[in-house]
């Protein structure tokens, strides 16, 4: 796995320079909604957070089988993005919104979402295949963005996102930043990550990638929300770990992120911050998630478990995949 994350800045440019199939342009766009899962919801997040940061569209991320009907009109494009091209709360959450809009665009490696889209004309991105979704970060993220910019969804240029990829040739930099984070993180029992709103993908993404990597469970505080609540939990200092903060650029984040790691320290826990390199938020959760996937790898290694194997997550979609037929009678879908 290490090869692939060291490998990103390729994956992502690869992404990019992928021929969008079925191209046509969307008019009269007036609303984003992504959907996707996992490691290709996250995807959907930076797409969310570009468009914040270039402050060119409000975009909504679903994660869910269901999609509510205000969400999508006929004005809504809807991104389906999933690696395998398989997960069914993406496949049929596409399904519901496709009675609602034929704006559509879709990103995958393959399956039936592949299959969906060839059938039905829809642009189509399709990234290299036989990774693990959560390691192809950049190129659903680069295809993501290139199918909406072919479709005539501009948040920004392609030049931009390739100066933002950049980052990812920091490769050296990021094992070495690594490696610390992975010896802090080894003695950890369930580690908390902590992040301003506006890094609120980047914690959620190292919690997913220490969850699926490193086998660990971790849990995520996002501020200022945290001051409104999670800290009134601490005061009885019932339980004390290792916690992460994810450095901010902006001066008063910076100040109340030193607040509330002043009320772990009282707590009794040990806090390291998550230094990040790249000119701008969207390049920083780039690199701050290169230097997540490698040291959950490594935190793995240090256990001796394999950083590859999800067993729990194959169990869940057998699961699922088991009650499909009783998800579409609830969601009005035909069988
Ligand atoms: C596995 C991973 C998962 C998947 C999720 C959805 O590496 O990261 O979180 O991303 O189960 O599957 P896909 O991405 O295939 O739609």
């Amino acid at each position: 796995m290490r090869e692939v994350y060291l490998g990103w800045h390729e994956l992502a440019m690869e992404a990019l320079r992928q021929e969008v199939a079925n191209p046509r342009e969307y008019k009269d766009v007036d609303r984003i909604v992504v959907l996707g899962m996992g490691g290709s919801g996250i995807a959907g997040d930076l797409v969310a957070l570009t468009g914040l940061e270039t402050g060119s569209a409000f975009v909504t991320v679903v994660k869910d089988f269901y999609v509510p009907k205000p969400v999508v009109n006929d004005r809504t494009l809807v991104l389906a993005i999933s690696y395998s091209g398989n997960t069914r709360e993406t496949l049929l959450s596409l399904e519901l919104c496709s009675k609602r809009t034929s704006k559509i665009v879709a990103v995958s490696s393959g399956g039936l979402l592949e299959e969906y889209a060839m059938k039905r004309g829809i642009p189509f991105v399709k990234v290299r295949r036989g990774l693990a979704p959560r390691t192809a970060l950049p190129a659903l993220y680069a295809a993501a963005m290139k199918g909406l910019l072919t479709v005539g969804v501009s948040m920004c240029e392609s030049s931009t996102l390739e100066r933002w990829f950049d980052v990812l040739k920091e490769v050296r930099k990021a094992e070495f930043d690594a490696a610390s984070l992975a010896s802090f993180l080894r003695r950890a029992r369930m580690p908390l990550i902590v992040a301003s709103a506006r890094y609120a993908v980047l914690a959620t993404r190292i919690k997913n990638e220490l969850n699926e990597n490193a086998k660990m469970p971790a849990k995520v505080e996002i501020a200022p929300e945290l001051f409104h609540n999670d800290i009134v939990g601490w005061e009885r200092k019932l339980y004390s770990d290792r916690a992460i903060v994810v450095e901010s650029d902006i001066p008063y984040e910076v100040e109340y992120l030193k607040l509330y790691t002043e009320i772990l320290t009282d707590v009794g826990f040990e806090v390291e911050m998550l230094r990040l390199i790249g000119d701008g938020v969207v390049p920083r959760v780039l690199y701050g998630s290169l230097v997540a996937g490698l040291a959950s790898v490594k935190v793995a290694e240090i256990a001796g478990i394999d950083p590859l194997a999800t067993k729990s997550i194959a169990a869940y979609k057998s699961f699922i995949n088991n009650m499909e037929g009783e998800i579409r009678r609830t969601l009005g879908l035909s069988d």
